[in-house]
């Protein structure tokens, strides 16, 4: 698919590094098809990140997922998916490569500053958490 899905996490947004992320992104190829900026319950959090519930880190991601305004948006590029979590880096951004989104930006491990879809199946279901059909044409 060429669709990915990414937040920007409420570290980086208090951090003030929305704007230099979103031109990042936008810089690497990538054309915003949808964005809004919004705020997660810990229970909408809690169920965006249902595939970790069993991680001894799930109440901390659900917690600080919660904590305060992220951007949610869709974006479309050829090899979207992995190109995106090329453009992002690894988890850790201790571990991230030079130049990376994550490496730049992220404050920890868990408070990362952006997320990134991990497929294509995983793409279209977290876009559909966040827009609706009128919001993602
Ligand atoms: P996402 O794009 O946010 O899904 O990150 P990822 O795909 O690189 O990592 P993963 O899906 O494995 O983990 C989801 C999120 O949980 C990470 O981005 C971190 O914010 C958080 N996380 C992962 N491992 C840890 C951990 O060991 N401790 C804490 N506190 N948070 C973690
Ligand atoms: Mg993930």
């Amino acid at each position: 698919s060429n669709r990915t899905f990414t937040m920007i996490k409420p570290d980086a947004m208090k951090n003030g590094h929305a704007g230099a992320i979103l031109d990042k992104i936008i810089k690497s190829g990538f054309k915003i098809v949808a964005l809004k900026q919004t705020k997660l319950s810990t229970e909408k959090a809690g169920e965006f990140y249902e595939v970790h519930k069993e991680r001894p880190f799930y109440g901390e991601l659900t917690k600080f997922m919660s904590s305060g305004l992220i951007i949610a948006a869709i974006l479309e590029k050829e090899n979207a998916v992995a190109d995106f979590r090329t453009l992002i880096g690894a988890t850790d951004p201790a571990k991230a490569d030079e130049g990376t989104i994550r490496k730049l930006f992220a404050t920890s491990l868990g408070e990362n500053a952006v997320h990134g879809s991990d497929s294509d199946e995983n793409a279209k279901i977290e876009g559909d958490f966040f827009f609706s059909g009128l919001e993602r044409f």
